[in-house]
């Protein structure tokens, strides 16, 4: 039985999702959707029923849904879960949204420092480089470094996991949605190899002196517990899936971005830290392929303008940032970082709601990685950029990969751009 949804909203016929039923583009097929059916209709695709909206008072409303009735926690888990082995979201005691305390932000960036360093020797004094592949690696080696043992963020044991977290990698539930019922029919088995590699390899740092923050809190919360090495180990696998690809892929657009643009690349060279903001705003938001749900745990209504619908439990409450955040206003679908101050709109004043346009979401939700990435991209963009001259090597701007339906785009094909050390 499909969740109620009353007064019936119209149902897009024929139109299903990524995971269900094969798409050309995910996007484009809900665009298509939206312009035959309006600003708000249903989806429904498998076992499962959207409500998907898009018009400003249905947006609005939908950041206002209350988490305990429409839950942005389990939509997140349903979603993930279709990748990721179901044994590491049993009993984990370090989450993700307990990344940023005091002080956290200050070691992750030092340790982004250290990352950029080993990224410059790696790449040495010239070549050629698959943009999203070098930001990938920076973003592992700075996670790993912040939040795993010591020793796991440098030589055999970096590789090892690198290669254990590609393989594990959460993201490929939306970025190739296409995927995953070849990854269930498998039985997760690459997945579940990948997380004992990972076990084996953070179980084995425990005890090493020199242990970060993060990870001695992670530790702490083990002690004494006859299932430590495990325990310990997933939640830095957690944390690590739930958190590194999307400013990976944000970085990776955020340099695309600037590749194409020499006059702001200059500035940034010269030390414009506020445009530096500016421009991964505006990469971040061009980029934004998210999909945003609410799982109905609770009936809640949702007023989308001019009707307001009781969505019955076990239905999706959802929007999707690509059909908005480009073409809420005229000129939306332009890079023009200028038009961001600080992690605002300058002027929202041709928006009918500031709510149609983001980059980290809006409402209780916000992601709270919101000022750290702004700062861990930058200043990546501003090592990178100050020590190397960058052409693209693309013919064209990359395009998104198709199917993918959340995240922060990532690109279909390799991206490749050459460098070579400034004097
Ligand atoms: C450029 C990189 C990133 C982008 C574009 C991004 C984007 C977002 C967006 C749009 C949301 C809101 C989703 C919604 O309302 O459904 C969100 C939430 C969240 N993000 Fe990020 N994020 C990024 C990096 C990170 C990182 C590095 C972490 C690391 C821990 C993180 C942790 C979270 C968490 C825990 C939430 C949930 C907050 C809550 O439910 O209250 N994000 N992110």
């Amino acid at each position: 039985m499909r969740a109620d949804i009353t007064p019936s909203p119209p149902l897009a016929e024929g139109v299903g999702l990524p995971w269900d039923v094969p798409v050309d583009d995910a996007v484009a097929v809900l665009a298509r959707a939206r312009a035959a059916y309006g600003d708000t209709f249903v989806v429904e695709t498998g076992r499962d029923r959207y409500l998907f909206t898009f018009s400003p008072t249905g947006v609005e409303s939908f950041y206002a849904l209350p988490e305990e009735k429409a839950s942005k926690g389990v939509a997140d888990y349903l979603m993930l879960r279709r990748k990721l082995p179901d044994e590491i979201f049993e009993g984990r005691r370090t989450l993700p949204g307990s990344l940023f305390r005091k002080g956290d932000v200050a070691t992750y960036l030092d340790n982004l420092g250290e990352a950029l360093d080993t990224t410059s020797s790696e790449l040495g004094t010239s070549g050629t480089v698959d943009v999203f592949g070098l930001t990938r690696r920076l973003a592992h080696r700075m996670g790993l470094a912040s939040w795993a043992g010591p020793g796991c963020a440098s030589g055999d044991d970096f590789e090892r996991l690198v290669a254990a977290f590609d393989t594990l990698d959460g993201s490929d539930a939306f970025v190739h949605p296409d995927a995953m019922a070849a990854v269930a029919a498998s039985g997760k088995a690459a997945e579940k190899a990948a997380l004992d590699e990972i076990t084996a390899v953070v179980g084995a740092s425990i005890d090493r002196p020199g242990a970060s923050d993060l990870f001695a809190r992670i530790v702490a919360a083990w002690d004494g517990d006859p299932d430590r090495e495990r325990g310990i180990a997933w939640d830095v696998a957690l944390i690590h899936v739930a958190s590194m690809s999307n400013l990976a892929a944000a970085l990776g657009w955020a340099l695309v971005d600037l590749v194409e643009h020499p006059e702001q690349q200059a500035a940034i060279r010269a030390g414009d830290t506020e445009l530096a903001h500016q421009c991964t705003l505006e990469s971040t938001r061009l980029a934004q392929r998210s999909i945003m749900g609410r799982t109905v745990l609770e009936p809640v209504d949702l007023d989308v303008g001019g009707t307001t619908y009781r969505v019955g439990a076990g239905a999706t409450i959802a929007t999707l940032l690509p059909l908005t955040n480009t073409s809420a206003a005229p000129g939306l679908d332009e890079w023009r970082p200028e038009r961001w101050n600080r992690s605002r709109l300058a002027d929202p004043s041709a928006l009918a709601s500031v709510t149609l346009v983001t980059a980290f979401g809006h409402g209780k939700h916000t992601c709270p990685a919101q000022p750290f990435s702004v700062s861990a991209m930058s200043m990546a963009v501003t090592h990178l950029l100050g020590e190397y001259d960058v052409d693209a090597l693309w013919p064209t701007y990359p395009v998104p990969v198709p199917a993918q339906i959340g995240g922060v785009a990532r690109s279909d094909g390799d991206c490749v751009m050459r460098y070579r050390r400034r004097a």
